[in-house]
């Protein structure tokens, strides 16, 4: 059976996700056939010729931007046998687990399973079957001792429909935090705006285990194009100052923080008069010109850190986020700066992605 890698995004982002899978395999020299299915929210990739190891490093040099989850196997499997009333799924599940065990690119012990599928009205009606298999199958799988509390690798199916499914591993640290790639994050009451969550999850996603010691009670921030307040409440929330820049208006009970200064000025132009911990950015303009303001925060010192999003109304939105990685990788390295730089389409994005710079020293 040929391998694969399937790989979740949101509805009408296939090509995108085609496109980051098409470059994790050009990096990793790896053939791949891929033809996506507008709308379907997900993308299978058939890979004749590749190394999984190779597969591996490239994902971490060249981590994906628009998918959600994502992982390599096999498939598709036909996993309804038997009397079609009651047809078992966990056996053929657990025998085609069993088979990729068996190969040193994925072998086991692995994490509990997580049991997948398209973040469509006819994706969520498998949530059900999905739920049902849950316990049963991560039980047979811990009986063959292919499932241990630690572990570096987790096993994946994909259900396509009631009868067919996709299997896979992904490595930890490099796979989604969350099953599907949906975090469920409750809105606080308190919170202006649901923007708040965008920022919660860009947050969890770029700093991970990093997050306490990098974002933290006592640091300055600036938020550009804050009103009415969900990021700058977000920030207030773990202890920030913040300055809100926007010449819209913030919800009262913000506007009111002592944490919080409001500053009615244009945020494409106005700089603080000392340098702050991070920079937020939420302006919707042409994402070059986002890009050229973080990239201009960030080599002139005026901000260590920053969280920003691009809005990709365009066609060619995976370009478009290229373009912008390298406008500013370019700059800071010019000015000497040495950071990461990362782009993801969250949960929480619609038709836009979040970036994040980190300088490491
Ligand atoms: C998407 S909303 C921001 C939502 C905010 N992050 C939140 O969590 O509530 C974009 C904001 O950017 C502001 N904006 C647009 N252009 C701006 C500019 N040049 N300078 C400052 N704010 C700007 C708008 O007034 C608007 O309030």
């Amino acid at each position: 059976m040929t391998a694969i890698a399937l790989a979740l995004c949101r509805a009408g982002f296939e090509a995108e996700a085609a496109a980051d899978l098409a470059a994790i395999a050009r990096t990793a020299r790896a053939s791949i056939e891929v033809d996506p299915t507008r709308g379907a929210a997900f993308v299978v990739a058939r890979l004749p010729r590749h190394d999984r190891a190779a597969w591996r490093r490239a994902v971490t040099v060249r981590p994906p931007v628009f998918l959600r989850s994502h992982f390599t196997g096999s498939g598709p499997h036909l996993i309804a046998v038997g009397a079609s009333t009651r047809p078992d799924r966990i056996a053929p599940l657990v025998a085609a687990l069993a088979a990729l065990a068996a190969s040193p690119e994925h072998a086991a012990p692995w994490l509990a399973p997580w049991i997948e599928f398209a973040d469509t009205n006819e994706g969520k009606a498998l949530s059900t079957l999905a739920r049902a298999l849950d316990g049963r199958l991560a039980s047979a799988l811990r009986e063959r001792g292919l499932v241990a509390g630690a572990a570096a690798r987790r096993p994946h199916v994909f259900l396509v429909d009631g009868t067919t499914s996709y299997v896979g591993t992904s490595e930890a640290g490099t796979g989604s935090t969350w099953p599907l790639g949906i975090p469920r994050f409750a809105l606080p009451r308190a919170a202006p705006s649901r923007s708040a969550l965008k920022l919660a999850e860009a947050i969890t996603v770029f700093l991970g285990d990093r997050t306490d010691a990098l974002l933290h009670m006592g640091q300055a921030a600036v938020d550009l194009g804050a009103a009415p307040g969900g990021w700058t409440w977000q920030l207030v929330a773990r202890g920030l100052q913040v300055t809100a820049v926007d010449n819209g208006a913030l919800a009262p009970a913000l506007a009111r923080d002592p944490n919080v200064e409001h500053v009615r000025a244009d945020g494409l132009k106005w700089r603080p008069r000392r340098p702050v911990d991070w920079l937020v950015c939420d302006i919707v303009e042409q994402p070059v010109r986002i890009a050229s303001l973080v990239a201009d925060w960030i080599a002139t010192g005026t901000a260590r850190n920053a969280i920003f999003n691009l809005k990709l109304p365009m066609k060619r939105r995976h370009d478009e986020v290229e373009r912008c990685a390298a406008l500013i990788r370019d700059r800071l390295d010019a000015a000497g700066i040495d950071a990461t730089v990362a782009f993801r389409h969250l949960y929480h994005d619609r038709e836009e992605v979040s970036g994040c710079v980190l300088r490491r020293r």
